[in-house]
């Protein structure tokens, strides 16, 4: 039987370098897209292509054949959003609404957004997809008028399935780290310094879910009969993984099994906020099987060992900075497009 192919955008990313390792366990055929900001870290594999490329302008031929498109390319935080709102809007919004619709007009199956949770902005209760979306930053923002394009498109008709997947904040190894993330950063924290930097005052609640758990859940889509996902939302996450931030940072010195040390940054930030992951357990069976010890212990694991290095790199926000100041630099000493 011919496997089906699968073209990611943003492929080599935090969650995509994760995603794509389950794909091709799952058997797809894989087409990563990417512009390799933070490297190309794939083996090679007989299923796995790589072309490297921007979103904003991402050619019509990749989407010939293709089975599904899941849409990850994105400035992925709020700091890189608010320092670059114009670009934000670009690539998270136009682009992806660009990839919707090439991918509708050459008979994509499925197409999956990599949203967000922030799109609820920080209200009380426990929201489900039914709650108002109250988006407080450019990243949050960019990303609801992506799950707009994607939604309009699929009312004004369309053979694709399109699915919206709101991802909690993400956790755990993977191989393009993220230490801004922050159970991630605590864990780099209590290692590095024995201090977890904590925001205060560490009542706040915010949801979380694991790297590979949250790729679970755009493999289930994948494989779900079009009728459940078909312009649906989905938060993906579990209930139990809501955290009060100073009950994380507990569960992060157990995992190192250290004592709990830590440090205030910042105001006091009064924005929280709790989300429902009822209903992809509901009609899409999903659980999630990781947890924030074990993925602390692994983190603290694989920088002991040498194999996770905290580089610039694993700072998205810094590490785009870096890039743009070295892009300056290299044009001022390279007017003819060489330097030595
Ligand atoms: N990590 C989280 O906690 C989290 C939570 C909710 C939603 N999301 C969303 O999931 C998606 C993936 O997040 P991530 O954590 O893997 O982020 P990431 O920054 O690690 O990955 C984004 C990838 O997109 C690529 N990219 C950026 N701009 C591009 C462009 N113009 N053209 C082509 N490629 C480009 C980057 O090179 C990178 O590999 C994003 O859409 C993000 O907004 C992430």
């Amino acid at each position: 039987m011919r496997k089906q192919k699968i073209l990611v955008t943003g492929g080599a990313g935090y969650i995509g370098s994760i995603l794509v390792q389950e794909l091709l366990s799952a058997g797809f055929d894989v087409c990563v897209y990417d512009r390799f900001f933070f490297g190309n870290n794939f083996n090679p594999h007989p299923n796995l292509t790589t072309i490297q490329g921007d979103v904003r302008n991402i050619p019509e031929a990749l989407f010939s054949n293709v089975f599904g498109v899941l849409d990850l390319a994105a400035l992925s935080n709020d700091p890189s959003g608010e320092m670059m709102p114009t670009k934000t809007l670009d690539i998270n919004y136009r682009a992806r609404r660009r990839v919707q619709e090439l991918a509708s007009a050459n008979r994509v199956s499925k197409y999956v957004l990599a949203s967000s949770c922030s799109v609820y902005g920080f209200q009380d209760g426990v929201l489900d997809e039914n709650a108002a979306t109250n988006p407080l930053t450019t990243y949050a923002s960019a990303n609801l008028l992506a799950e707009g394009a994607a939604l309009t498109l699929a009312e004004k008709g369309t053979d694709m399935s399109i699915t919206v997947l709101r991802q909690a904040t993400v956790y755990g190894l993977s191989p393009r780290m993220r230490f801004d993330l922050a159970i991630n950063g605590m864990t780099l924290g209590l290692y590095q310094n024995g201090v977890i930097p904590m925001m205060r005052d560490g009542s706040q609640w915010r949801p979380f879910v694991h790297v590979r758990d949250t790729s679970q859940a755009f493999l289930s889509v994948l494989e779900a009969e079009r009728e459940i996902v078909n312009q649906e939302i989905f938060n993906v996450g579990s209930n139990s993984q809501n955290f009060q931030i100073m009950q994380l940072a507990e569960l992060v010195a157990k995992g190192l099994d250290k004592q709990l040390e830590y440090e205030f940054y910042g105001e006091i930030d009064v924005r929280s906020y709790r989300v429902d992951f009822g209903k992809i357990a509901r009609v899409l069976g999903f659980t999630t099987s990781h947890n924030v010890e074990s993925a602390a212990f692994e983190i603290s694991e694989a920088l002991s060992k040498g194999e996770l290095i905290p580089d610039i790199k694993t700072k998205t926000l810094q590490w785009y900075q870096e890039l743009e100041k070295w892009n300056s630099r290299i044009k001022q000493i390279a007017p003819d497009g060489y330097i030595l």
